[in-house]
């Protein structure tokens, strides 16, 4: 069961790396949860900036061997979405792991594998609950407490969103319904058909200009220049 082990620690460097070092002697849903991370990470290997007042934890996930890692990110990205939407806060997903609440980002996934066989992965969730969010980034960034006008009890805050984690694995994950995961997913993105977005590909440092055509859970469609190709590795930098 999702959660059912829990590991709590004041300061560690990053929760993802502490439950991947002890994923061979611990159970599948065990729980690593940090107060603080002083090398927290995002996509792309980037700094994840995680001070006292964050909900910053990580789920150590078994057994399901080949299932696609982003299932975990889809599962976890809309049961932190439910959370929020409990709190009266309307989110959505921009591909493939940011959740965004308007063009600010409140939180994110990253799903890591432990082994090659992908049977053993780690899901760290990152959410902006109380933690100040510093004035540079203000335009981009934003936490639950400004939204809702009170402070959260961490503690509270993470057992629901691993509640919600636990139903929707047992539905979606053991009950092989995965297909309405994808689009209950789908139905959750802040990227639209259509829409004229700015895009970085590969490792490339220069941006184009794109027509969005499709959202899959691997990549997105797009139209460059009257070219239509699908894309793995693309980050959507403006929308
Ligand atoms: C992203 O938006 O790029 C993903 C951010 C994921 C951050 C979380 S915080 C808990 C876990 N530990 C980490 O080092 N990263 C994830």
């Amino acid at each position: 069961m999702i959660g059912s082990r829990l590991l709590a620690y004041d300061v560690v460097e990053s929760t993802n790396d502490l439950l991947k070092s002890m994923s061979s002697f611990t159970p599948h849903g065990t729980v690593v949860w940090a107060l603080e991370q002083t090398r927290g990470r995002g996509r792309f290997g980037r700094k994840w900036f995680s001070p006292k007042g964050g909900l910053w934890f990580s789920v150590l996930i078994k057994g399901r061997k080949g299932l696609a890692p982003y299932y975990y990110t889809m599962l976890f990205s809309l049961s932190v979405i439910r959370f929020l939407e409990k709190e009266g806060v309307e989110a959505g997903v921009k591909w493939p792991n940011d959740i965004y609440i308007g063009h600010k980002k409140i939180g994110g996934i990253l799903v890591e594998s432990v082994e090659e066989t992908r049977s053993v992965l780690v899901v760290g969730v990152g959410l902006n609950v109380n933690n100040p969010i510093p004035d540079e980034i203000k335009e981009r960034a934003i936490n639950l407490r400004e939204l809702v006008g009170r402070e959260y009890a961490l503690s509270s805050v993470l057992k629901d969103i691993l509640s919600f984690a636990d139903r929707m694995y047992s539905r979606y994950i053991v009950g092989d319904e995965r297909e309405y995961l994808t689009i209950m997913w789908k139905r959750k993105q802040i990227l639209k058909k259509g829409a004229k977005i700015r895009v970085r590909i590969g490792m490339d440092e220069k941006t184009m200009e794109a027509e969005l055509l499709e959202v899959e859970p691997t990549g997105l469609l797009l139209d460059i220049g009257g070219v239509s190709e699908f894309y793995s590795f693309v980050e959507v930098v403006e929308w």
